[in-house]
């Protein structure tokens, strides 16, 4: 008899989980790491983010990081991150992100390129922490205005072009740099 075909592993995801509004969160002593190639596509994840994500170890590694992006999250906060990143800068971001089974949590990421002898990048690497809930609630309420912005915009292109314009206004209004605005939003519980 020939041997039964292999059957696809079960835990191996091809669908966008559907926000279900659950929030979860994670001890503020741990720290959720990932690698990615250049590309942004997952070499390694460590047990905090397994966990907090809801997914297999198999659901992540090889996969585009946009895995867990909440489609809450505004595109000009990626393009700034790439924007950083590919030029050899780190950057510090807060990220809403999107668990496999529809939660969502809060990350401050602190995301770094990764360099080989010559200089040249080979990959990224990202650390996130804990976001205390007040830091959550103005970061929230910053990206549902750039959102607002974007989704006004139309297009991929536009609608970062509008988000950047948003978080410009915003920035100005409030007389600080975006890395000024991170570290006045951190909290106690992480600036320290
Ligand atoms: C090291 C690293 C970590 C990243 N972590 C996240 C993350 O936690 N959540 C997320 O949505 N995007 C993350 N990104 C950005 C994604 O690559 C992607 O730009 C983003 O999800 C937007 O996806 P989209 O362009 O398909 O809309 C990360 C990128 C790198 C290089």
């Amino acid at each position: 008899m020939p041997s039964p075909a292999p059957q696809p592993q079960a835990s191996r995801r091809t669908h966008r989980p559907t926000p279900s509004g659950a929030e979860r969160s994670f001890d503020p002593e741990e720290i959720i790491v990932s690698k990615t190639d250049v590309r942004g596509v997952i070499t390694y994840a460590n047990d905090v983010f397994l966990r907090v994500s809801a997914y297999d170890e198999a659901d992540l590694v090889g996969k585009p990081h946009n895995v867990v992006r909440h489609p809450s999250m505004p595109r000009v906060v990626f393009a700034l991150l790439w924007e950083r990143i590919q030029a050899g800068s780190e950057v510090f971001a807060y990220v809403l992100n999107l668990a496999a089974d529809g939660a969502h949590y809060w990350v401050f990421a602190h995301i770094t390129p990764t360099f080989d002898a010559h200089g040249t990048i080979i990959g990224h690497h990202s650390n996130r922490r804990w976001v205390p809930p007040e830091t959550r609630r103005q970061v929230a309420t910053l990206y549902a205005t750039l959102l607002a912005a974007e989704r006004a915009a139309g297009g991929t292109h536009a609608a970062v072009a509008a988000g950047q314009r948003a978080l410009d206004a915003y920035l100005v209004d409030a007389g600080v740099s975006y890395d000024d605005l991170v570290w006045s939003l951190v909290g106690d519980d992480v600036a320290h």
